[in-house]
């Protein structure tokens, strides 16, 4: 079927079921994913979009398999390398007995192995707890076997000492690290928090909020909030802002990595967070009360618009926002970093990095003092190093 007869009232249908049972934020790109996926689940069982459509809201199978083809398994070995060597360096210490540790939305398995690798590493007994919706990435986590292609973050001595490969392109995770990672099937957004999470001392929930509305997000990250153990600590994707909830959990930084500890004093205080929020959460989201998060110079009605856009969960009409801002400001850094933020946040990468570029050549054209008052307490330095990182690295 072309996409473009394909009956509106069907995807709205689908779309609301989607979002309520797997929390998918209802934006353009999205939802013409999940339109695609609809077409061609309904082709592959040979039915009709509309009995398909209807059987999705009674059929548990059905939804699976959809979930299946709809989730995004984007994934690599040590992705975010700061917030692995936080664990080792900062987390792992403070733990007595075995250290649990779940990976939610753990995708294929790269996340929670990697995890495994440094409870090994640092010799600390314990368990990693995988988790996610989709029963086809938790088939590749406990299978273990992946191609070279997939092996992206590991080091050629990790790769050796936790993977065997005998014919060149296929590798399996050595028995070792495979006992210490359990495997279940978990939706964030439908199934009562498991009951490990309140013997965490660390949770990964990494680059999955980004598919959620924020209603969604804020139920899910207060349900944490209230099961986790006071001082564990929650790492987020980099894009990825809790803004909603931080009278939850409070921001700490760690070299250029955040880890977020749930708050002791009670799970809904009006303490103020003590420090600045993460330099791209301030850049991508503004704070609901406070002032927006990086001063507005000449050109704010656009800027005003990106912020509307980015509060309603509205991707594409921020990217429209942040570009005009950047046209109209092209020796405004930041004014190209937001830009990057919100088109990476949307997952366009390569359009991401061209503005990371432009704002780290604005960097050398502008006067360094009017973007560091614009910074709201965070380095010139911090800013830099943030961009050459996007240029150094992939996708997040
Ligand atoms: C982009 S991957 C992130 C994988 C890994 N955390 C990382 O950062 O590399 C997103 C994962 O979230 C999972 N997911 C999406 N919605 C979910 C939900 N409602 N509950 C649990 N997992 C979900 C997808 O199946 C997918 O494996």
């Amino acid at each position: 079927m072309n996409l473009a007869s394909f009956p509106n009232v069907l995807l709205d249908r689908a779309a609301e079921l989607m979002h309520r049972e797997l929390g998918l934020r209802p934006d353009p790109s999205l939802l013409s994913r999940l339109q695609r996926c609809l077409r061609d689940e309904a082709a592959a069982r040979r039915e009709g979009l509309e009995r398909y459509v209807g059987r999705l809201a009674v059929d548990p199978e059905a939804r699976q398999s959809l979930y299946d083809r709809l989730t995004v398994q984007e994934t690599a070995f040590f992705r975010h390398p700061g917030q692995f060597q936080a664990l080792a360096e900062r987390v792992l210490p403070g733990i007595d007995g075995p250290a649990v540790i779940w990976s939610a939305a753990c995708s294929n398995g790269q996340e929670p192995y990697s995890l495994a690798m440094v409870l090994d590493e640092q010799a600390v007994p314990g368990s990693v707890i995988a988790t996610d919706v989709s029963t086809r990435a938790l088939g590749r986590t406990s299978e273990g076997s992946y191609r070279s292609r997939e092996l992206t973050g590991l080091s050629p001595a990790r790769r050796d000492r936790y993977l065997t490969g005998d014919s060149g392109d296929d590798w399996e995770i050595r028995k070792v690290l495979r006992d210490r990672v359990k495997v279940q099937h978990h939706n964030l957004i439908a199934d009562p928090l498991p009951d490990h999470v309140e013997r965490c001392h660390a949770v990964f929930c990494r680059n999955v909020l980004i598919y959620f509305s924020p209603e969604h997000v804020t139920a899910f990250l207060t349900r944490l909030a209230q099961k986790l153990p006071p001082g564990a600590c929650l790492f987020l994707g980099y894009a990825e802002t809790i803004w909603q909830v931080t009278d939850l959990f409070e921001p700490i930084r760690i070299g250029d990595a955040f880890e977020y500890h749930r708050r002791r004093d009670s799970p809904r205080s009006s303490v103020r967070r003590p420090g600045p929020p993460p330099l791209e959460a301030r850049a991508v989201r503004p704070p609901p009360r406070a002032p927006l998060v990086v001063r507005r110079p000449p050109g704010a009605s656009a800027l005003e618009q990106a912020g509307q856009a980015t509060t309603a969960g509205d991707h594409q009409a921020a990217i429209g926002a942040f570009r005009r801002h950047a046209y109209l400001e092209p020796d405004q850094p930041i004014a190209h970093l937001q830009l990057g933020l919100a088109l990476e946040a949307a997952g366009d990468w390569p359009s991401a990095q061209r503005a990371y570029r432009a704002a780290r050549s604005a960097l050398g054209r502008c006067d360094a003092s009017s973007v560091q008052s614009a910074l709201g307490g965070y380095r010139v330095e911090e800013l830099i190093r943030l961009l050459d990182g996007k240029q150094d690295g992939g996708p997040p």
